[in-house]
């Protein structure tokens, strides 16, 4: 399957290196075999379950998107190779990127009962229950077998993959997966065959590099949901009606009137941080403002729509008749996007942890 998808880019990278060098955009760096590649197996990847825009929505530090990816593969079962992994990296972080990087605490799902321990995050835990004790022994055991070459953190070495993106790691169960692997003979430093590790030595092998993976996924400023709760509400109403300028948009007696009752405060953090990406109860998709954009061609015919993916290359959008349309883009081509989130991306810049929890704070008081 992976070598099915290898020649389709092979093809497509082909196909598209004649088709497009031709038309450069304006002002663009220019597009290279990569970029266009990373472009194909992004939307490859990304676009099989929802439109390239809901994952491209935010812009995300490097990070952020790596956890992102991982957890679109523990959480919702997506299917990527380690190839993949870094091409579709790579471009998020190019084209979708973020510098600032600190958001922590901004995070946590809708629905999620208990998702606030140490150890829960989106997905993994549910998925596959640590047991600390056992990844403590299961890390004596990866420290002398496997550390050489994946990594202490088992994040891969030029001798061995990176084991927290792993796709075999990713279907592993208490050791469903990597035992058949190295049952079957895998390299290690020492002298014991993989062969001869018991059981049990396996299963604890796979809690302590689910412990890492979980660590990434933690780590990651965007689903982090300790801390929720520690702010001062009136702090955060000044933030409010102050330097936060929300009260431009907002009113706590209009659209977030009894705000705090509708929604535990780890999904008030979500939906104030992350307002394009709320889900859950009264957040459907279907009612969510859109993002649209307008294009204007080089002969000023002009179409407006609701975008589906910008980057330096290519515009698709959905026009008023609900068909899709895609364009590469050129020189003389203007195209003006029309976000509603606009005051929300920005805020990520600027919110520090403290107004952030002061405002989840306030709004939890609006009952
Ligand atoms: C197997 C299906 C599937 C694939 C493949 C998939 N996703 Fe998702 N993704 C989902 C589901 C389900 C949701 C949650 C529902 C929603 O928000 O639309 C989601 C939500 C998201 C979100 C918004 C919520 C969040 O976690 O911040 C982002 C961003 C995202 N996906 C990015 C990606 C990227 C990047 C890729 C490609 C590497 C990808 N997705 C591939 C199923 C998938
Ligand atoms: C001498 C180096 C070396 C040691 C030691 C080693 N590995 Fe590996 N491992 C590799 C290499 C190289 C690959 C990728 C090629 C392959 O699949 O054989 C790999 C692949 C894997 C994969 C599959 C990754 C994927 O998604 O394809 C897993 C899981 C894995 N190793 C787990 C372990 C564990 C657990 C240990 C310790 C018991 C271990 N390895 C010890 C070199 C090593
Ligand atoms: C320029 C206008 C603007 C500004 C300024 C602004 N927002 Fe928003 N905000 C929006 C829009 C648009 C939405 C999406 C509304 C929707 O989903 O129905 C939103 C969504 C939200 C939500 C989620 C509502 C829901 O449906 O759950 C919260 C909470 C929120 N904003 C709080 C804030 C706070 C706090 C500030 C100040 C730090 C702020 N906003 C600044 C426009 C703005």
């Amino acid at each position: 399957m992976s070598r099915n998808h290898a020649l389709l880019g092979l093809s497509l990278v082909v196909f598209l290196r004649t088709a497009v060098p031709a038309q450069q955009p304006a002002a663009q760096a220019p597009e290279t075999a990569d970029d266009i590649k990373a472009h194909d197996t992004f939307v490859r990847v990304c676009t099989k379950c929802h439109p390239a825009e809901r994952a491209t929505a935010e812009g995300r530090s490097r990070s952020q998107w790596e956890a992102t990816i991982i957890s679109m593969q523990t959480a919702r079962g997506a299917v990527i190779t380690p190839e993949e992994f870094d091409t579709v990296l790579d471009y998020l972080s190019k084209h979708f990127g973020r510098q600032s990087v600190v958001i922590p605490g901004a995070g946590g799902r809708a629905g999620q009962p208990g998702a606030r321990g140490p150890r829960s995050h989106v997905g993994a835990a549910d998925r596959h229950r640590v047991d600390d004790v056992a990844a403590e022994r299961g890390q004596i055991t990866y420290a002398a077998e496997c550390a050489s070459c994946h990594g202490p953190g088992a994040r891969g070495t030029s001798k061995g993959a990176n084991l927290i993106r792993s796709p075999l790691m990713l279907r592993d169960r208490y050791g469903s997966a990597i035992g058949p692997l190295l049952k079957r003979g895998h390299p290690t430093p020492t002298a014991a065959p993989s062969g001869s590790l018991t059981d049990s030595q396996i299963t604890d092998l796979s809690h302590y590099i689910w412990q890492r993976i979980n660590d990434t996924l933690q780590g990651s400023p965007a689903y982090e949901v300790r801390d929720v709760l520690t702010g001062d509400p009136n702090a955060g109403q000044a933030y409010f009606n102050g330097e936060g300028r929300c009260s431009r948009c907002h009113s706590p007696s209009g659209d977030l009137a009894g705000y705090g009752a509708r929604y535990r405060p780890v999904d008030i953090q979500q939906r104030f941080v992350f307002p394009s990406t709320a889900t859950g109860r009264g957040g459907s998709a279907a009612t969510r403002p859109k993002v649209t954009v307008t294009v204007t061609m080089p002969d000023n015919a002009r179409i407006d729509g609701v975008l589906v993916s910008l980057d330096d290359f290519h515009v698709a959008l959905r026009d008023g008749s609900g068909e899709y349309r895609s364009l590469t883009r050129t020189a003389g081509m203007k195209i003006v996007k029309h976000d509603p989130y606009a005051a929300h991306v920005e805020l990520l810049d600027r919110l520090t942890d403290t107004a952030m929890h002061d405002v989840v704070a306030y709004l939890e008081t609006l009952k």
